[in-house]
């Protein structure tokens, strides 16, 4: 018995997951990409964000993630795919970040 529901279950997992809408797969992988959210330096709607504030050598300074709404999607795509200074690197599917893509720019189809 432990081991038919241990067969069924995760059809039951996968069945539900289709339920969510595109928009909902997509607004989870951007807060959740398989490391730090997105939205935590860039905003929950991807316009940029005031991550932090720091004094270095007596020069105040400020970390930022930039406006992530208003890239071609090569620039897009390169900043995921090769490591970019302050972004940490992440190991996304060409399908995640055309869906993050979307998401973010979603306004302007
Ligand atoms: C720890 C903070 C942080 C997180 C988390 C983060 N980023 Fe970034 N991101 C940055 C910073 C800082 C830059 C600017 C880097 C640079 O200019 O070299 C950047 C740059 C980018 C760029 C390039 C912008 C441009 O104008 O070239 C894209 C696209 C991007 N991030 C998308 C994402 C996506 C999508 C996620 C989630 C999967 C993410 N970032 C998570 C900090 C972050």
């Amino acid at each position: 018995m432990k081991l038919l529901l241990l067969l069924i279950t995760p059809i039951y997992i996968f069945a539900a997951a289709s339920f969510i809408t595109e928009d909902e797969y997509a607004s989870s992988l951007y807060k959740n990409p398989r490391g730090i959210g997105c939205d935590k330096c860039h905003g929950a709607d991807g316009k940029g964000l005031l991550v932090a504030k720091y004094v270095s050598n007596g020069v105040t300074k400020e970390f930022k993630g930039p406006d992530i709404t208003e890239l071609g999607f090569k620039v897009f795509y390169e900043a995921l795919d090769t490591r970019k200074s302050g972004m940490p690197r992440y190991f996304l599917t060409k399908d995640e970040i055309e869906t993050l893509y979307k998401y973010l720019h979603k306004e302007k189809k």
